[in-house]
Parts: structure tokens; sequence; C-alpha cells
């Protein structure tokens, strides 16, 4: 029997990397490596100041635009932000909200998680959040715990409606950027326990649909073995986006499963 061919999102984070300059050659090497044929959704969280011009390039290809961050209200007096609608503006589709780096050295809370993800799903935005725990709360055994608390406040009242516009990364911080990563068949734990959560939150056939992506130093040798696993649908690379041929054979593994 032929088994049902899998989608998966790669999605690249640069963080604080790239300028226009280099965001333009970086772009137009990874479509080239890429090529148009790809089944995997390729989406590109740049640094706010590449997204117009990556919004240009991504126009003739069929990459996806994100961004890495958003604020939670529309307008107003908030010095450093950067509202949904403006990314928006530039034909964002996608924005990261939570990441560990936020949580840990912007002073970002499950609250403020929350009040960004609503905020940006109601603005059309596609959210992908960030779920993780650190290294002691893997050392105290709470891991389980902390991701199932991140998860649920992280979508305090956000509508089966508008789940539909949320994937769920999956990022042991701890691995984060270290070059350590858990086992797969550890990822593979806890993403089936965020379903069974994103079940209860839910309902069953809402959260077979929900995408969940690892990340934390996955690279072109160990893809395979995270994205082989069956609630796995993808992947949020840090390190691994900044090199086009990396990015581009971690792409080519996806599509090959
Ligand atoms: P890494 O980062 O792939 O460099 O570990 C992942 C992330 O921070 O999203």
């Amino acid at each position: 029997m032929k088994t049902k061919k899998r989608y998966f999102t790669i999605a690249a984070n640069w963080k604080m990397n790239c300028d226009i300059n280099e965001t333009e050659i970086f772009l137009q090497d990874l479509a080239k490596k890429i090529g148009p044929d790809h089944s995997s959704k390729i989406v590109l969280c740049v640094p706010f100041t590449s997204l117009l011009i990556a919004s240009n390039f991504i126009s003739k290809s069929n990459f996806h635009l994100g961004a890495q961050n958003c604020h939670w209200e529309s307008a107003g007096a908030f010095t450093g932000e950067i509202s949904p609608a403006m990314l928006k503006s530039v034909s964002t589709e996608f924005v990261i909200i939570g990441h560990s780096e936020r949580r840990l050295n912007f002073g970002e809370s499950d609250k403020t998680v929350n009040l960004r993800l609503k905020n940006a799903v109601k603005s059309g935005l596609h959210v992908i959040l960030c779920v993780g725990e650190n290294f002691y709360e893997q050392e105290s055994g709470i891991t389980f715990e902390r991701i199932s608390e991140q998860l649920k406040l992280g979508l305090l009242d956000v509508d089966s409606e508008n789940i539909k516009n949320v994937t769920i990364a999956y990022e042991p911080v701890w691995a984060i950027g270290s070059g350590r990563t858990p086992s797969s068949s550890k990822v593979e734990e806890i993403c089936r326990f965020l379903r069974e959560k994103l079940s209860s939150l839910y309902s069953e056939s809402i959260a077979e649909k929900i995408q969940i992506l690892y990340g934390g130093s996955m690279n072109a040798e160990n893809a395979r073995l995270f994205l082989k696993q069956s609630d796995v649908n993808g992947g949020l690379l840090g390190g691994a986006s900044l090199d086009p041929d990396m990015f581009a054979q971690i792409v080519k593994v996806a599509d090959s499963l």
C-alpha cells in the first residue's frame, strides 16, 4: 500500500543576522540551491529590516515570509515594537512568538506571549509558537509540566477557528545553538504529548492538523532522524538556516520523506 505523502514546514529563524545586502545574496543563493520544485513549505523569518527586500524576492518564489516577533497592540506609544499590521503591510505571513531568547533576554512571559499571539492571529498572521524547557527544568524532571503550561497559557482564549493559524515549535532551550539535541524518540514523545494536549484543548481532528516542529541544533546530519518521527511536521532552524547549502539539504531530506 502506498503511504500518504507527508508535508513538512521547514522554517528559518535568522535571529539578528543578515543586513539587506546579505539578505538579497542569501535568497538568490538559496532559491538556486532549492529550485522551484519542493513540496515542503519554506518559511523564512528574517530581521525586520530585511522584511521588505525579502518580501519583494519572495513574491516571485514559493517561499513564505516570516518575522520574529510582533506587539499585541495595533499602533501606539510602544517604542521599539512593531505591529502585526506593519508586518502585513510588507506581505509577512508568519511570525515567531515566544522564542526562548525573547523569554530569557527580553522579559517575555506566558502572558505577553499570549497577548502577542492573539493579536497576531486576529490580524491574519500565522504564528509559530515556541515552547520548551530549559536545562534546569529538564534536570528537575518538569519538562512536561513546563511545556504543557507554556502551551495552555500561550493559547489562552484562542478559539478553534484561530488555532488553525498556529504552528507549535518544540524547542528545548538547552538544545538551541548548543550542538546538543534530545534523542529523536524523546522529541517524538514530547511532540506526541503536545498533540494530546492540543487535542484536549480543542479536538482530536483539530490537533491532528496542527503542525508541530522541532527546533534546537537541527542540521543536515540529524534532520532525517527528527523528521521521520510521526508527530514531527518540520523544523525551526537557527544556525543551519544561515547556511544555504545546509538549509537546502534539510529541505531535500524533508521532501524525500
Ligand atoms: P538552532 O536555533 O537551530 O541554532 O539551535 C533554533 C532556534 O533558536 O529557533
